[in-house]
């Protein structure tokens, strides 16, 4: 198969699906398993999740119009973000889906719906901001001067709001979200998030039909915590206060729920040597698994093409640098130290690669690669060929 291409495998898939939705299951019963659209989303993919029971969470109007596209109803479809668009928000609502609420304009818009539909009955989330560094100071956060998304609860924001939706006679606050990322994914967070939404619904005496964990959890890693971990805690506080037959918990991970499943495949295309360094040329790329320059650790494993040269007569190298197609200097992906000589034709395998890359490849000098399901009997499906200028050039004029 010509590289470069992403593979997602649908056994690996469907292993930590299963793994969520048992989590779920065996720590409280009653849930809705969402997935975060931005993370990966590929159509297939989407559908998949369809199939497998889940709702989509999107973040805007692009990302519902494309759900909608591939079948997801308005009532099993979750609306967060910052700034929403005001007609889908009253769909939503009106159909029975799930919105949490996160924005001043959205206040103003909820009003114009009771008004408007005094006859019915509207539920609504609230997305709460807390200050999660008090409450957990070890943690990493995934920016350090704290979340910039929600209402605020110390500051008294999230109460005002509570009050103007409490002064609205066909509308409750229904539920409330909680989504804290933190880079270190402890599973002493989940418990401060469920811990929190106790505080909340019993300071302001709310009757919440569910609450909203987020995402944000590892998955994919042996070494790390997993769903079973992190549902234990949540489902553990969350009790101290709510009983599993009224409030949902709604869980909406992204990376957690596809990386394992989803590797990135490049063959090396010529080794370079300059003075006294060793460059492997691949044709994949930085921007294919890294496009925020965030990662520091590419985990890989190599398929050598032994027909070239088999791995007992390669000469071991003190170092060889991995690189991508672009003629950026920054392409540089990894080191390999005293190890086997690469040589063309050896294929380099980059794995947990899929959250957050396919989405955030830019289309900078090749185009978007392609990306193959591998099904449970072992066949192989294309979900999206690769990318060329007839993609390319489709709506521009000239
Ligand atoms: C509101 C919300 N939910 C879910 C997610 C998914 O997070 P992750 O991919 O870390 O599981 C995000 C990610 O930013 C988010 O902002």
């Amino acid at each position: 198969m010509q590289t470069p291409f992403y593979k997602i495998s649908e056994t690996k898939l469907q292993y930590d699906i299963n793994l969520l939705k048992q989590a779920l299951k065996g720590n409280w019963g009653n849930y809705i398993a969402g997935y975060s659209v931005k993370t990966n989303s590929l159509p297939w993919l989407l559908t998949y999740l369809k199939q497998e029971g889940f709702w989509a969470e999107v973040v805007s109007s692009t990302e519902y119009d494309l759900v909608r596209r591939l079948g997801y109803e308005d009532a099993k479809i979750i609306y967060n973000g910052p700034i929403k668009n005001k007609e889908i928000f009253g769909r939503i609502l009106t159909a029975g889906g799930y919105l949490n609420m996160d924005s001043s304009e959205e206040l103003d818009w909820i009003e114009e719906l009771s008004r408007s539909y005094p006859d019915r009955q509207f539920d609504v989330g609230l997305r709460v901001n807390f200050d999660i560094a008090k409450h957990c100071p070890a943690e990493e956060l995934a920016e350090e001067e704290g979340s910039r998304f929600g209402y605020c609860y110390e500051n008294g924001s999230l109460k005002q709001v509570i009050q103007r939706i409490r002064s609205l006679p066909n509308v409750r606050v229904a539920g409330l979200h909680l989504h804290s990322a933190t880079k270190s994914r402890s599973v002493g967070v989940y418990g401060v998030i469920a811990g929190m939404a106790v505080r909340i619904a019993e300071e302001y005496q709310l009757n919440l039909s569910y609450v909203d964990v987020g995402g944000g959890f590892f998955g994919g890693r042996d070494d790390k915590p997993d769903y079973r971990d992190y549902f234990k805690e949540i489902g553990s506080v969350l009790r101290e206060y709510f009983d599993p037959a009224e409030t949902k918990i709604i869980a909406e991970p992204g990376i957690s729920l596809i990386s394992r499943a989803i590797v990135f495949e490049t063959t090396v295309k010529d080794i370079k040597n300059i003075r006294n360094h060793k460059y492997i040329v691949t044709d994949g790329s930085r921007t294919n698994l890294n496009p925020l320059v965030t990662r520091h650790i590419y985990p890989h494993h190599i398929i050598y093409d032994e027909e070239t040269c088999p791995l007992d007569m390669r000469m071991t190298e003190a170092s060889q640098w991995v690189c991508g197609f672009t003629c950026m200097e920054y392409d540089r992906l990894f080191e390999i130290q005293n190890d086997k000589a690469l040589m063309p034709g050896d294929r380099i395998v980059y794995d947990v690669a899929g959250g957050y890359t396919m989405c955030l490849n830019p289309l900078f000098i090749n185009y978007l690669p392609a990306v193959w399901a591998e099904r449970q009997d072992g066949r192989l499906f294309l979900a999206r060929a690769a990318w060329g200028n007839v993609e390319y050039l489709q709506k521009n004029y000239w």
